[in-house]
């Protein structure tokens, strides 16, 4: 069994569309954001979001000076599903990545934080869908307390299909990419799955947000942005207004918080404040999420003329090599990926098996011994073959009758955000605080 050719895709894709039906006022822009329903004391967030900026800057690296764009918590939503799987090293190299124990008695209270924050995202005033499948090989068995686990703490479906009947396969999956993006995604997998496949994980994100202050769609031009080794044109949007501003001397950033109406969304933009002393890429090199964290905590509401071009971003990536040499390389090794606990070898149900595992769940026993037990499980001969992530995005200005107040606060003396060369973008939930989108834009009309 152990080296037969079984694959293992994982998938994730995010969708995020701001379109602005009708304009607030943009003189009084107070951002203030409510305070939401409680999260558990203990916290993922910032591990959760530590990885996905690492993984930013690792994907910069491997692709210089051309945009970085991905869903850290969608992919980090993935790789939780998958270490709650798996056993040996694919466990230990995931559960280190993601800032996760090595202890799987721990990890199980990390798990119930994460994904209550990641349940949290759909709370349905934040305009998030959030939604975790699996898609198993009817042949394959995908245990039963794998199963009931991933359903109450991630939320997460299981669907058994025939990876045989590719059409019938790739149909399904499309479906429920397309339910659980509002529609957005129709034929998310252009060309069927191979045979081989046993299994595939898939985690949607879809975002639909709002500006709380519209850009000035008649202020919006075609200026020049800085790209690294060329000028483009790009279309410039404007707004002016009270915003979340900091400029950071010792940090050489300047950095905006623009809010979504929906009160718990906001977007935040950083980018160096001298571009021709510190390019994008060492700036990010200096920082890690805790500084940005800090950072978010100094801004305070400036009077702000901004710039920021208007986009349509869509990327279609493979996380596998960006994994790899963040030190996740067992689960892509035929023969050394263990994914004993999601999937059994044997085509009967073991109940002793069943029952070990159970003991997890339910924090019987001593970690070690249990981890050691389950490093004991047949294994069921299934590797991942690739990370497929996607991500589609619109951030346009609409807010027409946003007009009127603002040429008199142009005339004032305000700070200047102009998105005009290389720069850092995130949103993220104020309530979970998890980042759910970031990227790095190095030219606007790519
Ligand atoms: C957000 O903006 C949309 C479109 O302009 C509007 O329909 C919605 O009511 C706004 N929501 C809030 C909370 O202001
Ligand atoms: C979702 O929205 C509906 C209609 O606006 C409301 O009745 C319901 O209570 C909301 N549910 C949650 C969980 O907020
Ligand atoms: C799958 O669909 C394609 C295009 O619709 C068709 O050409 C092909 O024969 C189908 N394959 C199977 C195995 O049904
Ligand atoms: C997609 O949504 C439709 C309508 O709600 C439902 O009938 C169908 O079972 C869903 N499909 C999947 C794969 O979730
Ligand atoms: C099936 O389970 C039995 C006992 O539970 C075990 O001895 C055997 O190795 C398993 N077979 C495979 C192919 O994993």
């Amino acid at each position: 069994m152990l080296n037969m050719k079984f694959v293992f895709y994982l998938t994730t894709l995010f969708c995020v569309s701001s379109i602005q039906l009708a304009a607030e006022e943009v003189t009084e822009n107070n951002v203030g954001m409510e305070e939401v329903t409680a999260i558990p004391a203990f916290s993922t967030d910032t591990s959760i979001n530590n990885f996905g900026f690492k993984l930013l800057k690792t994907m910069m690296k491997q692709n210089e000076n051309n945009n970085v764009v991905l869903s850290p918590t969608g992919v980090a939503g993935l790789l939780a599903m998958t270490l709650l799987g798996s056993t040996g090293e694919t466990y230990n190299e995931i559960a280190q990545l993601i800032g996760f124990s090595e202890d799987i008695l721990k990890n199980r209270k990390y798990h119930e934080d994460f994904g209550s924050r990641l349940q949290a995202l759909n709370r349905n005033d934040t305009k998030t869908l959030y939604a975790n499948g699996i898609f198993v090989d009817q042949q394959s068995m995908l245990r039963q307390i794998y199963h009931s686990y991933l359903e109450r703490v991630y939320n997460g479906e299981a669907f058994a299909t025939d990876f045989k009947d590719t059409n019938q396969t790739k149909d399904l999956i499309n479906e429920w990419v397309k339910n659980h993006t509002n529609n957005k995604i129709e034929s998310f997998l252009r060309q069927p799955l191979p045979m081989s496949t046993k299994a595939v994980l898939i985690n949607a994100l879809y975002y639909s947000g709002q500006w709380s202050y519209p850009f000035l769609p008649e202020y919006t031009a075609m200026l020049p942005f800085k790209a690294p080794t060329k000028e483009v044109l790009v279309d410039q949007m404007a707004n002016f207004g009270q915003f979340n501003y900091l400029f950071s001397i010792e940090n050489g950033l300047h950095m905006i918080q623009l809010p979504y109406n929906d009160s718990v969304t906001s977007m935040y933009v950083i980018k160096p404040r001298f571009p021709k002393a510190k390019t994008i890429t060492e700036l990010l090199d200096s920082l890690d999420f805790e500084k940005i964290d800090n950072l978010i905590n100094q801004m305070s509401m400036k009077k702000c003329v901004v710039r920021f071009p208007k986009m349509e971003l869509e990327t279609s990536v493979d996380l596998k090599d960006p994994l790899k040499s963040l030190g996740v390389q067992a689960m892509f090794t035929p023969g050394v990926a263990n994914f004993a606990v999601m999937l059994d070898a044997n085509v009967t149900v073991n109940d002793p098996e069943e029952n070990l595992i159970a003991r997890i769940s339910t924090g019987e026993g001593e970690a070690r011994t249990l981890k050691e037990m389950l490093d004991r499980l047949v294994n069921p001969g299934v590797y991942v073959d690739s990370v497929m992530h996607e991500v589609k995005m619109t951030i346009d200005e609409y807010g027409t009758e946003a007009a009127a107040a603002t040429s008199a606060l142009m005339a004032r003396s305000a700070e200047s955000f102009y998105a005009d060369s290389p720069f850092y973008m995130f949103i993220r939930n104020e309530n979970t605080k998890l980042i759910t989108f970031s990227a790095v834009i190095y030219d606007p009309t790519n």
